[in-house]
């Protein structure tokens, strides 16, 4: 099949196709002239386009248009996010490390960061157990000084209950608030999880206990980033704050008395809000400029069907937070899981599988050095072959490519 057709034929899978094709017009303008956070010309009248792509002009900056309010408690959020905690101020008694952006930190606070870390889960008969009540999933690798002297352990011991192990790298969270941002039934469109069009990729939504639509973490098993980034403070830190007020346990007994002196909540309401602001006030990195070659490589992606998961384009639905509001973001993911088949297999987390992945966004892709979840592949193209199950179809495809169009499509993935 010629290559624009099989492009043509991925359209299939998006809902709304004239509105699509009008955002990806609308995109394709903004790549020749890419907008900044900065207002010049059209994206100077935010309020009177329907929605419009934004992109930070430098990582790290935040949403265009923030009102004077939005901007200080982003300020004040990215001060939390870099706050280095001790044992005074409540970190441990079990921590990965002594701030957010000790990991979140390359290129810019907030984005990704070298550090790999162990989660851990039980899956029995389809069923998923995270481990939470005896310490899980994240087993930390690091205690205070306090709590070794009480028990004589160097980090959290593994668990033994766990029939799966996984390491994750960490990821950027730039952009990440637009992808809170889009509407439920947006990402719900996207699923098909009997594969019923028979194109080999379905793709279904993780789910959190109480049913809401996961999005966030390797297998998207946090709905929303307040409630992920309260998980961080007490799993990464071991930070209690108003939203995670409870302490850990070791082995769900809790720590020895006088270990961790600090009164719960740790941290504040409001320096917690602010943390959160922060994250979802980040603006996505914009693409870099694409010459001939790229844009080629851009319709090889198409072409490939790699698309099918990493969708280009979502849309925020209307938000009180109007630099949040209609908005068009590139984020390359469905935000569902999608099986990537038994080499990658890991954790189950909520309704995800062992197998399965949330799409991981593409965006800000040229900061990575270490790809997928745990940073086995070191270069894009062992990424892509390292796709199998639902993406065995488009990894063929790709490894049937003239060497031409492979540099073209890695040359895309590179500028975004
Ligand atoms: C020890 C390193 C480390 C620290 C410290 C850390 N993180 Fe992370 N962060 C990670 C890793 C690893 C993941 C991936 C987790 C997963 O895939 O389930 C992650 C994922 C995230 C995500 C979800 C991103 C996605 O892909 O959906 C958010 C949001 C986040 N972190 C916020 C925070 C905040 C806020 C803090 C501080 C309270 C923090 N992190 C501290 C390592 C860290
Ligand atoms: C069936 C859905 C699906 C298809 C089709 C698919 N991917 Fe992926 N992709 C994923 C998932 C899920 C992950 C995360 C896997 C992991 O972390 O182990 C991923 C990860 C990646 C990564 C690594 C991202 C990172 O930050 O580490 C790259 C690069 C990538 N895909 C490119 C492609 C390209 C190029 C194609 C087309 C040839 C493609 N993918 C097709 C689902 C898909």
């Amino acid at each position: 099949m010629p290559q624009h057709s099989r492009a043509l034929c991925l359209f299939r899978r998006l809902p709304a196709a004239p509105l699509l094709a009008t955002l990806l017009a609308q995109v394709a303008a903004c790549d020749r002239q890419p907008l900044g956070g900065r207002a010049t010309g059209a994206e100077a009248a935010p309020d009177t386009n329907p929605a419009f792509l934004v992109a930070a002009r430098e990582p790290g900056d935040p949403l265009p248009f923030l009102t004077l309010g939005q901007r200080a408690l982003f300020e004040r959020g990215r001060g939390v996010f870099q706050t280095e905690f001790t044992p005074a101020t409540g970190l441990g008694p079990l921590f990965n490390n002594t701030a957010c952006s000790q990991c979140h930190e390359d290129p810019v606070v907030g984005a990704g960061g070298e550090e790999v870390e162990t989660h851990q889960a039980a899956f029995h008969y389809g069923a998923c157990d995270d481990l939470s009540a005896i310490g899980g999933p994240v087993i930390q690798d690091s205690v205070t000084a306090a709590l070794h002297t009480a028990l004589g352990i160097g980090k959290e011991p593994p668990l033994p209950e766990a029939t799966g192990t996984a390491h994750r790298t960490t990821p950027s969270l730039l952009g990440f608030g637009l992808l809170e941002a889009v509407p439920e039934a947006e990402i719900l469109a996207f699923a098909d999880p009997f594969d019923r069009n028979g194109d080999g990729v379905s793709g279904r939504p993780n789910r959190t206990a109480d049913g809401r639509l996961g999005r966030f973490g390797r297998k998207a098993q946090f709905a929303t980033l307040r409630e992920f980034n309260a998980g961080a403070f007490a799993n990464e830190m071991g930070i209690t704050s108003p939203d995670e007020p409870s302490e850990a346990t070791i082995r769900g007994h809790p720590f020895p008395a006088g270990v961790d002196p600090t009164p719960e909540p740790e941290l504040t309401r409001e320096a917690t809000d602010a943390a959160t602001a922060f994250v979802q006030l980040l603006a996505p990195p914009a693409p870099l400029p694409r010459t001939v070659v790229e844009r080629r490589g851009g319709l090889v992606f198409l072409g490939l069907g790699c698309a099918s998961c990493h969708v280009p384009v979502l849309v925020t639905g209307p938000n009180r937070v109007s630099a949040l509001s209609l908005k068009i973001v590139q984020p390359y993911s469905d935000l569902l899981l999608h099986d990537l088949g038994p080499d990658l297999a890991d954790i189950c987390l909520a309704r995800a599988r062992p197998a399965e992945f949330r799409t991981e966004p593409l965006m800000g892709l040229r900061f990575k050095t270490a790809y997928l979840h745990d940073g086995r592949a070191a270069s894009i193209d062992e990424a892509i072959q390292a796709h199998g199950g639902e993406a065995a179809r488009a990894r063929g495809r790709f490894l049937r490519l003239s060497p031409a169009d492979r540099d073209a499509l890695v040359r895309f993935l590179k500028g975004l």
